[in-house]
This record gives C-alpha cells, structure tokens and sequence, in this order.
C-alpha cells in the first residue's frame, strides 16, 4: 500500500504522471472516491500525459466511455455513475478493454462482481478541503511489486 497526500492540484498531477511508467495493457484502475473528490482531474491529467498534449480529456459523465489511442495501448476511460446495472457495462466493451487497454474506471462499485481482481489497481481519494489523500493499493501481485518499487517524491 502507498498512501500520497496531494496539497494541490499540481501534486495530484505529480501523482498520477507518475504512475504512468508502471501501466502495461490489460491493468485496470479503480478509482474510489466521492463526487468531487478528484477521480476525473486524477484521469485527465495521466491521459494527458500518456497522450503528450494538453488534449481535452473530457468527464465520461453522460457517455459512460471515453477512449483514447496512446503510443503504448489504448486507454478507455469509464465514468460509470450512470450505469444502471452491472451487465450493461458489457456493453461499453469492458471484456475488449480488459485484454488489451489500460481501463480506468470511476465509480467502479458500479460493476457489482464484473470488477476482476487480477491486474486491478486500487486508488482511493479522501478528501480534506483541498488536501487530496491518495491510497494505492492492490490483491494482484504484479501491481504489488510495481507500487513497492514505485519511487515519488511531492
Ligand atoms: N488537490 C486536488 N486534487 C484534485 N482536485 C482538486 C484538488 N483540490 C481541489 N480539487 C478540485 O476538486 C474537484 C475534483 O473534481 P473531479 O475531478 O471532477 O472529481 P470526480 O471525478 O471525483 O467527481 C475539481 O473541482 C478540482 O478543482
Ligand atoms: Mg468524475
């Protein structure tokens, strides 16, 4: 477990463009965290990056899905607070995205047990006025090596 505290919205960027050396394709990302709490600009920021410009990443928020083509995999980028039921997420192409892009979903408790296990990274956000707490954590073994060796200083 990796626990990072964000004082500005600059650190949250620090953050997330350093997790971004330690994505391979197939990894889902799971970012837990209330409305407001900082699972879009989080996003945004790490496609930004992974995209080399200061593209729009727009909030999935009414399309559920928006994808992305990288140099390394593509990125699908899930806002599923509007999904009614689990299953529906199928038809966004969950099973696609979890093959071979990088999945990074917000409000992944919407998925119910469609949320696998294996290559899932954990992030939870807490929220203290603008003070953003980061707690990275995972079940899977290879993301437990990659955020034991993750090296960052804010
Ligand atoms: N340290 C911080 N890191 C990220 N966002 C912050 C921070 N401090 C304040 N904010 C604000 O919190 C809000 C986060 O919104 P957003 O990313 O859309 O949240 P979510 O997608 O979780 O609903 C933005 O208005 C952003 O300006
Ligand atoms: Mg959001």
């Amino acid at each position: 477990m990796k626990i990072l505290k964000a004082l500005t919205q600059e650190d949250t960027q620090k953050i997330s463009i350093s997790l971004a050396p330690l994505l391979r394709s197939g990894d889902i990302i799971a970012l837990w965290g209330t409305l407001g709490s900082g699972k879009t600009a989080f996003t945004r920021y790490l496609i930004q990056h992974l995209l080399h410009r200061q593209e729009s990443v727009p909030s999935p928020t009414f399309t559920l899905l928006q994808v992305y083509d990288t140099d390394l995999f593509p990125v699908y980028h899930f806002d599923l607070y509007r999904l009614e039921k689990p299953n529906d997420a199928y038809e966004l192409g969950i099973e696609e995205a979890f093959i071979d892009a990088v999945s990074i979903i917000e409000w992944p408790e919407k998925m119910g047990s469609l949320l696998p296990a294996a290559h899932r990274l954990n992030v939870r956000i807490k929220v203290e006025n603008t003070t953003r707490i980061f707690i990275f954590e995972s079940t899977d073994s290879s993301w437990k090596e990659r955020i034991n060796s993750w090296q960052i200083t804010l």
